[in-house]
């Protein structure tokens, strides 16, 4: 057991050393081919999910069974009461629980408690405060798990970091193309953003390639150059669709929405619309270096963010990728809550 992890809220991926991230990815690996026994015999986590998923859900929930543990899933507004995180409001609307009554009950019944919120897209300093998963840290006594948040997504760089590994040993100086693609709705920034900042913090060279409008938050740009230079790594911007292909080692694809439009998608749907053409293709594909992998985190439009001939050829890793969630889940399950034994 890491000590240094042990009762930890797992929030964001950059709230953790390269040391501990490191620790995290072995023992992830150690998942595979280890029976962990157990370890997390009588001890229960609750998923709170305010929106869908089938890899975290589906990852989280077995992850607890393979390890001896329990998890139950709550879907607030559906199966449990629709939850409120602001303080001071009047609760005279829809939501019938404050997380800080909610926080501490279900941490009096389970070990750990993972929360999905998803931005509510409006305002990005109102989503960036990530007010329920941060009210849920603040009264919960047991480690909270990002389960998605407005800004970042630590189980899914967790897993992108453990593929990497897996495809190059150790990621540091190789290629990533990390790409903006289409897609018809604005999506929440959490998933590039946190594998933006996991892969320069692991000394890759990345090239972000976005429409202009597409720009990532300066504050996040800001950290991935400082991370890049701290690691040897390297980040550049690219504008086009298709030259940013050329000499990739891995190619990740992910649509968000345009930070400069937040809020105001009715303004950025012909921006947006202008950028039909960041599809993956296999012409694309051709340009990177032999052979090199397609990632995304799922789900994927089918034509619409990438090509039937990309995703269902030798290249795509998708499905590995999201198997990935099951072990790093485990991982991070184990290394929380102390048990297991040393790895
Ligand atoms: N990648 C991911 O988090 O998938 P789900 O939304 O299905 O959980």
């Amino acid at each position: 057991v890491n000590d240094e992890l042990v009762g930890r809220h797992f929030l964001a991926l950059e709230d953790f050393l390269p040391s501990e991230i490191d620790v995290l990815l072995d023992r992830s690996a150690g998942m595979m081919t280890t029976d962990p026994a157990r370890p997390l015999a009588g001890r229960s986590a609750a998923l709170v999910f305010l929106n869908p998923s089938l890899r975290t859900r589906t990852s989280f929930e077995v992850a607890m069974a393979r390890l001896g543990g329990h998890a139950v899933v709550l879907s607030p507004g559906a199966d449990a009461w629709k939850l409120e995180s602001r303080d001071g409001v009047v609760m005279d609307g829809a939501a019938a629980e404050h997380v800080r009554e909610a926080a501490p009950v279900l941490a009096s019944m389970c070990d750990l408690i993972g929360v999905r919120s998803f931005p509510e897209m409006k305002s990005f300093e109102e989503d960036a405060r990530e007010a329920v998963l941060r009210s849920f840290a603040a009264h919960s006594p047991v480690p909270v798990v990002n389960m998605e948040s407005a800004l970042s997504h630590p189980l899914q760089a967790l897993a992108d970091l453990l593929t990497f590994r897996q495809v190059f040993g150790n990621p540091r100086r190789r290629r990533l193309l990390l790409t903006w693609a289409y897609h018809p709705k604005p999506l929440p920034i959490a998933v590039p953003r946190s594998l933006l900042l996991a892969a320069c913090r692991a000394g890759m060279q990345v090239t972000l390639a976005r429409p202009r409008g597409f720009e990532l938050p300066e504050e996040t740009m800001a950290m991935a150059r400082r991370f890049a230079a701290e690691t040897g790594g390297d980040l550049a911007v690219c504008e086009g669709p298709d030259e940013a292909f050329d000499g990739q080692e891995v190619v990740y694809a992910k649509s968000w929405a345009s930070p400069a439009f937040y809020g105001r998608f009715a303004e950025e749907a012909p921006v947006r619309g202008a950028a039909r053409d960041w599809r993956v293709t296999a012409a694309r594909m051709e340009r990177t270096a032999p052979g090199a992998p397609f990632m995304h985190c799922l789900p994927v439009r089918r034509n619409v963010v990438v090509d039937d001939a990309v995703l269902d050829g030798p290249r795509s890793i998708v499905v590995r990728q999201a198997a990935n969630r099951l072990t790093t889940t485990m991982a991070v399950a184990l290394s929380l809550l102390g048990a297991g034994g040393g790895r």
